[in-house]
């Protein structure tokens, strides 16, 4: 027997208008018996009066109505901030060209012409839901990217050094993965990585991450705990599990003698032999309070010089290669 989960799925919620009793009435009920919470309008001013209190995930409604008609109602529901995102399917008796053109004009997507067949009102409701549920994940993808983008650039404002820094390494590394022919999902997290390694940089003072001479012990010490200080800033974050490799480990070397495991070689993550790449580029062709910016081509032979020391060799051959390709970032 398959185990039953303890916690149902919440029911989808539907709001259907429609002037016609027996026909609602027909739709609710099996709406309901396919495990929908739905709840009835006679027409768009009380589907309306209904929504004041009642957020549905789709409202299925007719199109000739009395008093306030289908369209009426869309348009009406597009104007609200709250309601216009709701999907809305129409139902209609009338397949006529023209009522198809003006929904569609409308923004309308999805048709169902009367009589309506139960499984492809089911089909229909279920599609539209998935395409409005796949739009809402992309909608928080992109919220989600632009906060951590807001986290970063609070690091970098920090440092008037360093602006600017982040958005180039993440464009080189990005760079760097297409070369590789990374898929989409590990792209995207490099993104997150990209622009969050130095997050750890939170606990060092403004006065030590400005200075314009040498370190001393104690704050190049201090320094060196960056890359953990931001690991385990982030570890309560489930969606930020992936991005731990580019923040922990983007200052080891392949020769061992970086911080602040000192792995050595392929021991270290790949998305961090890449990141340390483009970091330390992009922070030798910058100003920095300790050191002008150098040329672009003296840098270029300072990290082939340090291949196989500082830097993975095979990934320094694909950042040759894209820098001949895309130029400067
Ligand atoms: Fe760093």
């Amino acid at each position: 027997m398959i185990p039953k989960p303890t916690i149902p799925l919440p029911s989808k919620k539907i709001l259907v208008v429609e002037d016609e009793a027996i026909i609602r009435k027909s739709i609710a009920d099996h709406l309901q018996i396919d495990n929908f919470f739905v709840v009835q309008a006679g027409d768009g001013e009380e589907a309306l009066r209904v929504l004041e209190n009642f957020s549905p995930d789709l409202i299925l409604t007719d199109i000739k109505m009395p008093r306030k008609d289908g369209i009426a109602l869309f348009k009406d529901l597009r104007k609200h901030a709250q309601w216009a995102a709701i999907p809305v399917i129409f139902l209609t008796a009338d397949n006529s060209a023209t009522i198809l053109r003006l929904t569609r004009e409308l923004g309308a997507e999805d048709h169902l012409t009367k009589p309506i067949m139960h499984q492809d009102l089911v089909n229909t409701i279920n599609a539209r839901l998935l395409r409005s549920a796949e739009v809402e994940v992309a909608h928080i993808d992109q919220a989600y990217l632009e906060t951590v983008a807001v986290m970063a650039n609070a690091i970098e404002g920090r440092d008037q050094y360093t602006r600017g820094h982040v958005d180039r390494v993440t464009n080189i590394c990005l760079w760097m993965a297409q070369e590789l022919g990374w898929p989409e999902d590990q792209i995207r997290t490099l993104e997150f990585g990209a622009r969050l390694h130095d997050i750890g940089k939170i606990i060092i003072p403004d006065h030590i991450l400005n200075k314009t001479g040498k370190l001393n012990d104690e704050e190049w010490e201090l320094m060196r705990q960056h890359p953990e200080a931001g690991e385990k800033m982030l570890s309560g974050i489930s969606h930020l599990q992936s991005v731990r490799p580019y923040i922990l480990y983007h200052h080891e070397r392949w020769d061992g003698t970086g911080y602040p495991e000192g792995l050595k070689q392929r021991e270290i993550p790949i998305e961090a032999r890449l990141l340390a790449i483009a970091d330390v580029y992009d922070a030798l062709t910058s100003e920095r309070p300790y050191h002008p910016a150098r040329p672009h081509e003296e840098v270029l032979k300072y990290l082939e010089i340090n291949a196989g020391k500082h830097f993975d060799p095979d990934l320094i051959l694909v950042f040759h290669r894209v820098m001949q390709m895309r130029g400067t970032p």
